[in-house]
């Protein structure tokens, strides 16, 4: 489905990606991890065409997508869920939900009235249909956030880029996005999560890779990946005693 051939990526004197190989199949969570400043961030802009490697290759379903750009990328079926961004804080959540509806290819198809169905059905998913009609602006952080990743995952993408999707929400939005996207799972999509919360990933992840200085560390199962020396070791340094 996605896959990652030899990136590297050099930014001026710093090297931020070094050799990283992988592939996400069809259909597969899979959480991506490792210490800040690892690189896990600058590698969804690599994915996303925010940022061209200066070695390697993306493959997104068998196509070399490495020189394209981020909208034709996201035409493709590449969606990412940008903290805070892309909501209007002046509109209500309903109409926030059906611009990007409105966005889809099958919307011109779709009767307005089946289209303010769906986006009731949206924001029923985070719980926030009863704030329909109030302003996007007066909503916590949280339930921002929750809006900004319902809108993305009904935006009819097939691979879906969440990076740090429940940073700054409570406990039981965080249960809904873990939600959310074993909903996605169900749908057949693909999704890269990353988190630094690792009951979460243990909890929605299909496999995880771990990343540490700009390079993929391990991969695995989230259990093995959770008992491996190597995880421990990059998180609290190196066992004197093992
Ligand atoms: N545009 C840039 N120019 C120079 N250095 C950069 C740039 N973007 C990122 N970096 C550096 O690249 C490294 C990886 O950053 P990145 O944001 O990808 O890490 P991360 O794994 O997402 O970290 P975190 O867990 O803190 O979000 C860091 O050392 C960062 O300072
Ligand atoms: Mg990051």
């Amino acid at each position: 489905m996605l896959s990652l051939s030899h990136i590297s990526l050099t930014i001026g004197e710093h090297r931020i990606l070094s050799d990283v190989s992988c592939s996400i199949d069809e259909g597969e969570i899979v959480g991506l991890i490792g210490p800040n400043g690892s690189g896990k961030t600058t590698l969804f802009n690599v994915i996303s065409g925010f940022l061209t490697p200066t070695h390697g290759t993306v493959h997104l379903q068998g196509s070399d997508i490495t020189k394209l750009s981020s909208s034709r990328r996201a035409q493709m079926g590449i969606g990412r869920v940008f903290q805070n961004f892309g909501i209007f804080r002046e509109m209500t959540l309903e109409e926030n939900v059906l611009i990007a509806l409105e966005a889809l290819p099958k919307a011109d198809r779709m009767q307005r009235g089946n289209l303010r169905k769906l986006a009731g059905e949206t924001l029923d998913m985070v719980g926030l249909q009863s704030h329909a009609k109030q302003k996007a602006g007066s909503l916590s952080g949280g339930q921002m956030r929750l809006l900004e990743i319902a809108r993305t995952l009904m935006s009819g993408k097939e691979v879906f880029l969440l990076d740090e999707p429940t940073a700054g929400v409570s406990p039981k939005m965080t249960q809904q996005v873990a939600d959310l996207i074993l909903q996605l799972k169900k749908q057949g999509k693909t999704v890269l999560v990353v988190e630094h919360d690792l009951p979460f990933i243990s909890h929605v992840c299909d496999r995880v890779i771990v990343m540490d200085v700009g390079r993929v560390a391990l991969t695995g199962k989230p259990d093995e990946v959770k008992k491996s020396k190597e995880l421990r070791e990059l998180y609290f340094g190196a066992d004197p005693t093992t």
